[in-house]
């Protein structure tokens, strides 16, 4: 088990795909877990399922990370119950997907406000409780586009840029003190992120080779959370992708990103 046993681990946007994959991961190994997202159906359903298979004590959180008082209440919440949360899966995001000049600002807003604001004050919020019980961990879920720039996924792929980089500091900062920091980078993963990005033309959705499902990526977050990993890529054509982006022209692997993500 990740963690210890009268503790929870927290995973935002458990209601479906990964964060849904990894919230079942927990319960099977007993650990009890508190999932937000904000479709309470989903949740209660989640809830009533690990409840029954493995025994967990699951606590539902209805929250639109959206809304940026939502962290803090978390939060708050979560300490009047007394419920400790020794593991902090910050998974929740989402994608605006199509050339700048025509998005939605409201829906980029709301992204930068899930992906990055959201998903640091969290972090700020759980690490100081961690940091004074000199245990803890913390995964941030980025994406192999945080190494990459992407036409079509412009501010997208900024986002889990900086997920990435933060990740990564922060990692070093806490090096030595019982608490860890992974950052898990998935790529491709059929779940509902496409059709909520209207990507569902996306070129790489097509392939074989590069696509994954939840419960696969999923496995594989879990995995470099449980040995404390600062970085981790989903399988390994992904890694050799984030590879050869390293040394490559810059412009060159936005082109190569360009084709591989843009509508078919
Ligand atoms: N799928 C991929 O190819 C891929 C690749 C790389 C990285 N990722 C990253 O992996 C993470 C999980 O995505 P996924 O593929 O599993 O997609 P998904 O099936 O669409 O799941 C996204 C989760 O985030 C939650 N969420 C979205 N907006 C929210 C909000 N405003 N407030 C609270 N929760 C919110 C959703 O729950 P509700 O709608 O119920 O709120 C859902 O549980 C994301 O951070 C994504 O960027 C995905």
């Amino acid at each position: 088990m990740i963690g210890s046993k009268d503790s929870y681990a927290l995973v935002t946007g458990a209601s479906s795909g990964i964060g849904y994959e990894l919230a079942r991961l927990f319960a099977r190994d007993g650990k009890n877990v508190v999932v937000v997202a904000r479709s309470k159906d989903k949740l209660e359903e989640l809830k009533g399922n690990l409840e029954k298979e493995h025994g967990a004590k699951v606590r539902v959180l209805v929250k639109d990370l959206c809304d940026p008082k939502a962290p803090q209440e978390t939060f708050s919440e979560l300490e009047r119950e007394g419920i400790n949360v020794d593991v902090l899966v910050n998974n929740a995001g989402f994608a605006v997907y199509g050339m700048f000049s025509g998005t939605n600002w409201q829906k980029e807003a709301e992204m930068i406000q899930v992906n990055i604001t959201a998903l640091t004050q969290l972090t700020k919020l759980f690490l100081k409780k961690m940091l004074e019980n000199k245990a803890g961990k913390i995964m941030n879920i980025s994406s192999v586009g945080g190494f990459i720039p992407a036409p079509w996924y412009s501010m997208y792929h900024a986002t889990k840029a900086y997920v990435l980089s933060f990740s990564e500091a922060l990692a070093n900062e806490v090096k030595g003190t019982g608490v860890s920091v992974t950052c898990f980078c998935p790529g491709v993963t059929k779940t509902l992120f496409y059709e909520r990005a209207n990507a569902e033309k996306s070129r790489a959705l097509k392939s074989r080779v590069l696509s994954t499902d939840a419960a696969t990526a999923a496995r594989l977050g879990y995995k470099a959370l449980a040995k404390g990993k600062v970085t981790a890529i989903a399988g390994l054509p992904m890694s050799l992708a984030v590879f050869f982006s390293r040394f490559a022209p810059r412009s060159l692997v936005t082109r190569m990103a360009r084709a591989t993500v843009a509508p078919t």
